[in-house]
């Protein structure tokens, strides 16, 4: 059946422009948002690859002024509204580097990653690198997240996928991977969700 998520993909920028979000990934986390019920007033949230600042810009919709949330990219966003919220925090740095950990103040109820490399066309490159970011917003998630906390991270298929999928299912009560439909159907994108964050000496 034909719904918006069926457009293609100028359907998806033309709406997002009028929207006034600068990307069209906004309605992948619309998306996973409305299904999986990850964002809630008063949460403390950390958006890693946030730039230019869509997902960032939804998260603040939804906060309506309360909760905090940080943003972190290695390029500046391109929302200067964003940086006059009194609950936002935007770090300009590496999320793999342990001087931007340093930078961020947890815990956080939510931490969800759209961070991905720049693509060399190599698609076992490609992934691999995608993989090392995908196990460094893991690494950050056991240093950050809050008990019962949720996580998202985008992750490119055909490399590590299941090891990772595997590795959350550890860590939380639920884990699985999911592709949005408003996610281009020849990206090889996937998105890993896991609910219920269990701290490591809560793990059997
Ligand atoms: C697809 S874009 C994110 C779009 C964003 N979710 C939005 O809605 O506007 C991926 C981002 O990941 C960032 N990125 C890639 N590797 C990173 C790293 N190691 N540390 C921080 N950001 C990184 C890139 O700079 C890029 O801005």
């Amino acid at each position: 059946m034909s719904n918006e998520y069926s457009q293609g993909p100028d359907f998806w920028a033309t709406k997002a422009r009028k929207e006034g979000y600068p990307a069209r990934s906004v309605y992948k986390l619309q998306e996973i948002d409305e299904r999986f019920r990850l964002i809630r007033r008063g949460m403390r949230i950390l958006d890693l690859g946030a730039a230019p600042g869509s997902w960032s810009l939804y998260a603040l919709k939804a906060l309506k002024g309360t909760g905090f949330l940080t943003s972190v990219d290695l390029k500046a966003l391109s929302l200067p509204a964003l940086s006059r919220a009194a609950n936002f925090l935007a770090v300009q740095g590496d999320l793999l580097a342990e001087a931007t950990f340093e930078s961020l103040r947890g815990p956080y109820d939510l931490i969800m990653s759209d961070a991905a490399p720049d693509t060399t066309g190599n698609r076992t490159v490609d992934t691999g690198r995608s993989a090392e970011i995908a196990r460094g917003v893991l690494a950050l998630a056991e240093r950050l997240l809050a008990p019962a906390g949720s996580l998202l991270f985008k992750l490119f298929q055909g490399g590590e996928e299941r090891d990772i999928l595997a590795e959350v299912r550890e860590r939380f009560e639920s884990a699985r991977n999911f592709k949005p439909k408003a996610s281009r159907k020849i990206s090889f994108e996937t998105y890993c969700i896991g609910l219920g964050f269990r701290p490591s000496g809560d793990r059997g």
